[in-house]
């Protein structure tokens, strides 16, 4: 009898805070399966998922308004453990009889709470003796403690920070546990996961991938499944676990599009196909990609190109293999969260090629998804103990129409072949000098303009390659990458160099906002 790695569980129930997703990620860290829901889930939902224990998150709204969100009453009478966070700890309070009041003082960022009693938990958890150093973000705070609670935590200007009822298993904290600027952050989580709710740690990345490997099994049984393969970390660790799973009943398909990386197709091919006998159809529909773009520059027209041309391409595939019933997707859980969580039920279409859902009437899949429940970082880490290696698990993100925006305008195979010489050499180089992943994400554009440079005795009219480096956390804001002078000037040189069509190499010093990551 296989453990049932998803039996000791965490209910986290969202508030809207930007760090809900945070709070889920860590749980999961101290080896705890846990799962988001909105703060409105029905009564009977909450019954349903069983947990041990319930998380309640932050908010970006005032408990002092009316109509602002309550939890669902029944969240306090199972008698469960219940951690409420900076507004999950004020509607605790509001809810069980206290009072929260609007402070004209708002705090934000660092503060030092001063433990004044050393409940369950608290004990034995700070950074100097009685002190914790946390991170605080609030306008509101609790103002009268609700019957049976007391406080644990102050600082001067929020006597209350935290508050207790031992008895009930009930504990609010006005600070953030999940960002790392609270130092015993996940001393806390840990006490309130793990032994207050007396979890344990079964949710490791070799259990996961046993679980997975079971419930693949389970779900399709001997029937054939068809992977679409990009290369990324999502469908590379799908492959990687399909086949753990089910051998060569999976057949992938690779496509070729012409806008890849230098070397991509050959390294995806030697890597699945070679070292690990994955079936992989390579699909060769460079000329296909190329033709639809030719004469088109508008870049939406031609992500939409892009898209339709794989759907053809791979629909085209998947008609020629018989008896295939199931697809396979790199479906990830915060893709999950995001189409669960929009009002419109709209998911966000960043990713809408490589979802291939939208294959014509005449093929017929029913979907296999076996990352659904994971978290990137979780996805890595399975990847890693399939055996994929590091620098494929933590290769940066890379779109789906490829280098097809990173060639401004009309897409060209010249241009290509031009972007792809000096993108390898700006990689190379930064892996040389350790900061690959030092950036988020990094990348050469190919400029569409010529200008003149001297080379020898003879003027050169050349291409213009520029490069982007960029840090971010969530791909939404970013800033461009401070690279060492003496790097990219040797970029630069190798680049002008050793590829002849190139005359200027320049450094993209725009953040985002307003400028986006990508050039189109
Ligand atoms: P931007 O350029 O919008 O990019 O700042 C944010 C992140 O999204 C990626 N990106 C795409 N990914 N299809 C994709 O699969 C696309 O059409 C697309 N456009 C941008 C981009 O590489 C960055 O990681």
């Amino acid at each position: 009898m296989q453990l049932d790695i998803h039996s000791h569980r965490i209910l986290i129930l969202d508030f809207g805070s930007q760090y809900t997703q945070l709070i889920a990620r860590r749980v999961r860290e101290l080896g705890v399966f846990c799962e988001l829901r909105a703060y409105d889930t029905t009564e009977e939902e909450i019954r349903k998922f069983n947990p041990k224990g319930i998380i309640l998150s932050g908010g970006p709204e005032s408990v002092t308004e009316a109509g602002s969100p309550r939890a669902p009453e029944v969240v306090f009478k199972l008698g469960l453990p219940v951690l409420g966070i900076c507004y999950g700890m004020q509607t605790m309070a509001e809810q069980l009889g206290g009072k929260v009041g609007t402070s004209d003082l708002r705090e934000f960022g660092y503060a030092e709470v001063k433990v004044e009693r050393e409940d369950a938990f608290f004990a034995n958890i700070h950074d100097r003796a009685g002190y914790l150093d946390v991170w605080m973000s609030h306008g509101d705070k609790v103002v009268t403690l609700p019957e049976g609670f007391s406080i644990t935590a102050s600082t001067p200007s929020c006597p209350i920070a935290a508050m207790s009822c031992d008895a009930q298993r009930f504990y609010g904290i006005q600070f953030h546990p999940e960002v790392t600027h609270t130092l015993q952050g996940e001393a806390l989580l840990r006490r309130f996961v793990r032994d207050i709710c007396a979890c344990e740690d079964l949710w490791t990345p070799a259990r996961i991938i046993e679980d997975s490997i079971q419930r693949v099994r389970d779900q399709v049984g001997d029937d054939q499944v068809l992977l679409g393969l990009s290369g990324g970390v999502d469908s590379s660790v799908v492959a990687a676990l399909l086949h753990r799973a089910i051998g060569d009943k999976l057949t992938c398909v690779f496509v070729d599009n012409g806008l890849l990386r230098k070397n991509e197709g050959d390294m995806v091919m030697d890597m699945f196909a070679k070292n690990m006998g994955v079936k992989v159809i390579r699909a060769d529909a460079v000329d296909q990609f190329l033709g639809q773009l030719a004469g088109v520059s508008d870049p939406e027209a031609k992500r939409k190109i892009i898209g339709r041309v794989f759907i053809d391409v791979f629909a085209e595939e998947a008609r020629k293999l018989n008896d295939v019933k199931w697809l396979a997707q790199g479906t990830i859980y915060p893709d999950v969260i995001e189409s669960a969580g929009s009002k419109t039920g709209k998911a966000h279409n960043i990713k809408s090629h490589h979802n291939v859902g939208g294959l014509p009437e005449d093929i017929k899949f029913q979907l296999v998804e076996p990352l659904r429940e994971l978290f990137k970082d979780e996805v890595r880490k399975i990847g890693l103990e399939l055996g994929l290696p590091y620098d494929m698990v933590y290769r940066h993100p890379f779109p789906g129409p490829g280098l097809g925006v990173r060639i401004l305008g009309e897409v060209k195979k010249e241009y290509a072949d031009v972007l792809r010489e000096a993108d390898a050499i700006f990689l190379e180089e930064l892996h040389k000098a350790g900061w690959y992943h030092r950036t988020s994400q990094s990348f050469a554009v190919f400029l569409p303009v010529k200008s003149v440079g001297v080379v020898g005795d003879g003027r050169r009219y050349a291409w213009v390659i520029a490069l982007r480096a960029v840090e971010t956390i969530d791909f939404m804001t970013a800033r461009w990458a401070h690279l060492p002078y003496e790097l990219i000037e040797k970029v630069s040189n190798r680049i002008i160099n050793e590829i002849a069509d190139v005359s200027r190499v320049v450094y993209d010093v725009s953040s985002k906002p307003p400028a986006t990551i990508e050039w189109e």
